[in-house]
């Protein structure tokens, strides 16, 4: 097995080999919903994740920053000898995809979580939906333009949602704070009669129950965590690169130590999860 160096010499999309694990990252526990599908859907696979809540909430965050930080993770995971980098975050899959791809795509496979739901979409014949998520995946115009291209009869709304965030990271989730926040955003006039809803932030899909609720069960909410893992597994497996030799295991990382970030990893991990505050940015 080809361990990358640290100056990046090593580093080659040739020389991956099936063993290697599968790297993640996203602002903080958003992506953690994107890695427990990721276990579901590929379970011989190992992750390595990693939540930047050093610098949380991205959606605030701008475009160059959020590309300096995404730059520095994706190198990090391939220090950690990940096969594939992926991207569990709007934000960053808006703001810094494009230059990823410039950067790493000889050196790794990447993945986003915008991409995959837009083709998941296409496939779908909706009259009109909506899409919410951070300030900054709304304002890149990211979703309307990608789903113009490849959904042209479909209306499509978009949302700014930034209180959202804050307030999962805080903790507060099935309460009433949180279901009057939600109900705030998502019952206004713009949203009416949507037939889905994506769901543009991969921290959201831990209210997503709340969230359907608003529209009494009545439309599809769609999250990218099953639809990018189904995806990560068929080109893996495609590619010869799936990992089924049942040794399995995951870290995870954050740059900078929260007990609300172990406590989310824990209840979607059940049991000893191995946190451990990597020092990045110094
Ligand atoms: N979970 C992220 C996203 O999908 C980041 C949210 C944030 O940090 O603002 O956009």
């Amino acid at each position: 097995m080809t361990i990358p160096h640290k100056d990046g010499h090593f580093f080659n999309i040739y020389n991956i080999v099936k063993e290697q694990p599968i790297g993640i990252f996203d602002s903080g526990v958003g992506g953690l919903t994107v890695a427990h599908a990721i276990k579901q859907i590929l379970p011989g696979e190992s992750i390595i994740y990693f939540g930047d809540t050093a610098h949380l909430p991205y959606g605030d965050k701008s475009a160059e920053s959020i590309r300096y930080y995404s730059h520095r993770i994706t190198e990090f995971l391939l220090e950690h000898n990940s096969k594939v980098v992926l991207v569990a975050c709007n934000s960053a899959s808006a703001s810094a995809f494009d230059s990823l791809k410039k950067e790493f795509s000889e050196k790794t496979i990447l993945f986003d979580v915008i991409d995959p739901v837009v083709d998941y979409v296409s496939t779908r014949n909706f009259s009109k939906i909506g899409v919410i998520g951070t300030k900054r995946t709304i304002s890149s115009g990211t979703y309307e333009q990608k789903l113009r291209e490849k959904s042209h009869d479909t209306e499509v709304v978009s949302l700014a949602t930034p209180l959202l965030v804050p307030m999962i990271e805080e903790g507060f989730i099935f309460d009433d704070i949180s279901n009057a926040i939600i109900r705030a955003y998502l019952s206004g006039e713009s949203l009416s009669g949507i037939q889905a809803l994506i769901l543009g932030c991969t921290h959201y899909p831990i209210i997503k129950n709340q969230i359907s609720k608003i529209f009494n069960f009545n439309i599809e909410v769609i999250d990218s965590a099953r639809i990018v893992s189904i995806i990560l597994r068929n080109t893996l497996e495609k590619k010869g690169l799936l990992n089924d030799s049942g040794r399995v295991k995951d870290q995870f990382f954050v740059s900078d130590y929260t007990t609300y970030f172990e406590k989310i990893a824990r209840m979607f991990f059940e049991g000893e999860i191995n946190l451990k505050k990597a020092d990045i940015w110094s």
